[in-house]
């Protein structure tokens, strides 16, 4: 976080170089921080748990940019968080039009249909996991790109019925407009790559119909009724595999990260003194994999108290990955990985109408990937152990950019 010149106001790093740094310096404050993000747009930081549960559960709150962002028509071409928040899907909207378009999707993550996709991600898992083992002892691979990814895509692209020759232009083209950090042309020039690429997907499913979310989208919701006009639903498409592939990309490389840099803490599952779920909460809690998905607007003036007042219309940027460090709800070593703690409550997967909708298979995804990566090889090694890897360049998403281990150390 720096002063800007314009604005006076602190300019988040579009870099997300500090992320957690940058939110603590934030949450110390105020409720709410009016900073600068790019654009430039005023926005008001949010990254205090409390506040940020009271303001995703308060109907003053929207997600609709149309209806509610008077501002948005100031913001220049190819603004780099375009493709998040000025995407055309139940994401970005708000009350009864946002709880009907997911009501559509939700029965498809209901913990017991996602259950049901347990023997298909073990199977993925363990073909990735075997490729592994097989490369020769001293070896080392990026973990990110060797499992968390192809894991993650694969479970996705099953879910959308993505066919084979799509996956990896669609996941590298979501990868491109997460990055923060990009000019308005490079910008444009991704949204549209993401555009074309979605659209062949979705020329190929309507002439492939088949039984999966795909399949759900495009059929007409009740007779009479329109079916979803074609933005949306490349916008619905587009929020609902980034949102389900990039994230727990994430929290699976974090997790086994944090594994490896705490011996004790895996030696800790391994004794069955803590499971599997401690150890993903726990990274949940500390790296969350979600720092902002702009935006939110005031739909009318909201007081905060210590003098700070929203006023309708502002913009609002929740600090997700903020909540599970705040002091006040972990008073005990906030920022320390420690899985044997005994609450470690987050709001990783957000809080209210907008809850994650795949937070059950982001849970199970990572289970099984953490289960059958350590059982099966009981030497996996940190390649360079002590120096932190790199993190992904970006204000949105929060991770390695990559993991150098050795599987099979000699
Ligand atoms: C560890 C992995 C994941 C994390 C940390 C995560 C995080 C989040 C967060 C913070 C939100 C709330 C956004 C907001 O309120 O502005 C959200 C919403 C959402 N997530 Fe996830 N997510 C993960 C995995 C997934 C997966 C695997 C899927 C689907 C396959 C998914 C689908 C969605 C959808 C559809 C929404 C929007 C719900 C709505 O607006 O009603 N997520 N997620």
């Amino acid at each position: 976080m720096s002063s800007s010149s314009v604005s006076k106001c602190p300019i988040l790093d579009p870099t997300g170089s500090d992320l957690h740094g940058e939110a603590a310096a934030l949450r110390a404050r105020g409720p709410a921080v009016r900073v600068e993000l790019p654009g430039p747009v005023l926005a008001w930081s949010v990254t205090r748990h409390s506040v940020i549960q009271a303001l995703l559960t308060d109907p003053r709150v929207s997600r609709d940019f149309r209806r509610h962002w008077p501002g948005r028509s100031e913001v220049p071409e190819g603004w780099v968080l375009a493709g998040i928040a000025f995407q055309e899907s139940f994401f970005n909207s708000y009350g009864a039009e946002h709880h009907k378009a997911r009501g559509r999707l939700a029965p498809a993550f209901s913990p017991r249909r996602v259950e049901r996709l347990r023997p298909q991600v073990q199977a993925t898992a363990d073909l990735l996991v075997d490729a592994l083992a097989a490369r020769p002892p001293g070896t080392s691979v990026d973990l990110r790109r060797e499992l968390s990814l192809p894991l993650t895509m694969t479970v996705i692209c099953d879910l959308f019925g993505v066919p084979d020759h799509l996956r990896a232009p669609i996941g590298s083209a979501i990868d491109g407009i997460l990055e923060s950090a990009l000019g308005p042309e490079e910008m444009v020039v991704r949204l549209t790559e993401l555009n074309d690429r979605l659209t062949q997907l979705l020329r190929y499913k309507q002439e492939h119909p088949a039984d999966d979310l795909t399949g759900d989208l495009l059929l007409a919701d009740r007779p009479g009724e329109e079916p979803m006009p074609e933005p949306e639903l490349l916008g619905t498409m587009s929020a609902m595999i980034g949102a389900g592939y990039e994230t727990s990309v994430n929290v699976i490389t974090s997790a086994v990260h944090a594994l490896l840099a705490h011996p004790e803490s895996l030696a800790a599952v391994r004794d069955k003194a803590i499971g599997w779920r401690d150890v993903i909460e726990e990274t949940l809690r500390v790296q969350a994999p979600v720092m902002h998905m702009p935006l939110r607007y005031a739909v009318a003036e909201i007081d905060l108290g210590e003098g700070v007042v929203i006023a309708e219309g502002d913009p609002i940027i929740i600090g997700f990955a903020a909540a599970g460090r705040d002091p006040a709800l972990h008073p005990d070593r906030p920022d320390e990985f420690d899985p044997t703690r005994a609450s470690k409550e987050h709001l990783a997967f957000g809080y209210g109408p907008h809850f994650c909708l795949g937070a059950h298979l982001a849970r199970l995804e990572t289970e099984i990937a953490l289960s059958t990566l350590f059982e099966r090889l009981p030497g996996l090694a940190l390649a360079r152990p002590g120096q932190e890897p790199a993190r992904l360049a970006s204000m949105m998403v929060n991770g390695p950019a990559a993991l150098e281990v050795v599987p099979t150390p000699v």
